[in-house]
């Protein structure tokens, strides 16, 4: 499973980024807002760090205007992926950019059928919203691996980037049903690392180290 960064804060990227095991990074309008950056120069500080896909999103409804944004957008830098949300207008500019070449990350999908349909439109990413599903109390699990069936069924290459994800238990089981990404805050991210069994086992260890006298050198 490919970890992205959901956040556009440069520092918490970057203190990512140095355990090795970051794939990429995802954005979107509110975490623009919420860094207080400039979108195009914070996107491609982001590129600037992480190597693998960094998802910038466009904000014009119509298709003319996703173009041209996209247009703006895949200049910054070779790992971008432009963002598009599921609507006729979305994945037309998807069907165009794919075959352009560039990666395409279809959003704010809720359902199975939108998720056929962004992989029939070539997207490289398809981003199922699960917590904001939990949230409406629907099973935002349970469209992660309705997709995956039918992404299987057919070959669709399409990659499962399960999204707005709340706590570690999402990402397992996304991890348990096949996703092939997940995209998470930081924060998130660090939990996954953590368990209590884990401290006191070093703890334990350490102490009975020192009590050998001896060093390693
Ligand atoms: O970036 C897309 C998605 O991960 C947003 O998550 O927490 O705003 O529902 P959230």
């Amino acid at each position: 499973m490919k970890f992205f960064a959901d956040t556009a804060e440069i520092a918490e990227i970057k203190e990512l980024a140095d355990t090795g095991l970051l794939d990429g990074v995802t954005t979107n309008p509110s975490l623009i807002h919420k860094s207080g950056r400039n979108f195009v120069e914070v996107v491609k500080e982001i590129c600037g760090v992480v190597k693998g896909p960094v998802s910038a999103e466009v904000v014009a409804l119509d298709y003319d205007g996703m173009m041209r944004e996209a247009g703006v957008l895949r200049k910054i830098a070779d790992n971008i992926a432009i963002k598009v949300p599921l609507t006729p207008a979305g994945l037309k500019a998807c069907k165009a950019l794919s075959g352009d070449g560039s990666m395409v990350n279809v959003t704010l999908c809720f359902s199975p059928a939108q998720a056929l349909l962004a992989a029939k439109a070539g997207a490289t990413f398809i981003s199922p919203f699960i917590g904001r599903l939990d949230d409406i109390s629907a099973d935002g699990m349970q469209l992660i691996g309705d997709i995956r069936l039918i992404y299987d069924n057919y070959d669709f290459r399409t990659e499962i980037l399960a999204a707005s994800i709340r706590h570690p238990m999402h990402v397992v089981e996304a991890a348990k049903i096949g996703a092939d990404v997940m995209t998470a805050p930081p924060k998130i991210i660090w939990e996954l690392f953590k368990h209590p069994l884990t401290d006191t086992g070093i703890a334990s260890f350490l102490k009975d180290w020192q009590s050998t006298g001896q060093k390693i050198v």
